[in-house]
């Protein structure tokens, strides 16, 4: 099976119980999602236009929407039966695309683009980079995007370090022996986190401005770029 049709059978057939799973397997991911909205610029008033990539549950977008009740939001995701809860949370005030993110194209321009938990799925650092000159084109004059995601450390010692504090999270509600034989292992098979430090250059190259990484816990992170 590609590995985008078995990411996508993942998560349709996870989407009903995602929203309580997620909390057990990412460590602080209320924390996580508080940084991306807390990091948008804008005034709480403003219309602003958003596209949220790889969307899931429409988590983020609902938690923009809270903030931004004027906000026009685009939301993208592979799995229908994801974004299928994502329309029920939202009241369906969003927009929904069911696509790749190797098949989207951008149809207009946005304030803000955000993505959590889903970039990692790209191949690798070269089809980051291609997506990002996607997103940077995407992306109004004073536009920004941020993303939240699980990454690599920069050794690997240090990355061992990073997976047994993950561990060590999921190991509080779930067993080892589930870890091991459930998460770890859809881990190895379909994700792709990329270095960090490897993730903010790209953004550097591609021309995003004021990169800064906003939030950190050893293998997650919440860094953005903005256009100008
Ligand atoms: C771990 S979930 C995160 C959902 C949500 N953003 C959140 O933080 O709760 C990853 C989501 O990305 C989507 N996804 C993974 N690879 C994708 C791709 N190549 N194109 C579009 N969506 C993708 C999955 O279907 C899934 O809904």
């Amino acid at each position: 099976m590609k590995r985008n049709q078995q990411i996508q059978a993942h998560f349709d057939q996870e989407a009903q119980a995602f929203d309580e799973v997620i909390q057990k397997i990412i460590p602080h991911y209320d924390q996580m999602i508080e940084a991306i909205v807390a990091s948008i610029p804008f005034a709480k008033d403003r219309p602003l236009s958003v596209i949220d990539l790889g969307c899931g549950t429409g988590t983020v977008a609902q938690a923009v929407q809270n903030i931004y009740p004027n906000a026009v939001i685009t939301c993208v995701d592979l799995s229908e039966e994801m974004l299928e809860i994502a329309k029920q949370k939202l009241n369906n005030q969003v927009t929904c695309i069911v696509s790749s993110f190797e098949n989207l194209t951008f149809e207009t321009s946005y304030d803000v683009v955000v993505s959590s938990l889903a970039l990692h799925h790209l191949e690798d650092q070269a089809a980051h980079q291609h997506f990002y000159r996607q997103i940077y084109q995407a992306l109004n004059h004073t536009g920004l995007f941020i993303n939240a995601d699980v990454i690599q450390a920069s050794s690997t010692e240090l990355q061992e370090a990073f997976m047994q504090k993950w561990i060590t999270f999921m190991n509080q509600q779930i067993t080892l022996k589930e870890i091991q034989e459930r998460w770890l292992k859809s881990h190895f098979e379909e994700d792709r986190p990329q270095p960090l430090m490897a993730e903010l250059k790209t953004l550097e190259q591609v021309g995003f401005q004021a990169i800064d990484v906003v939030y950190k816990y050893y293998n997650y992170a919440v860094y953005l770029g903005k256009k100008a």
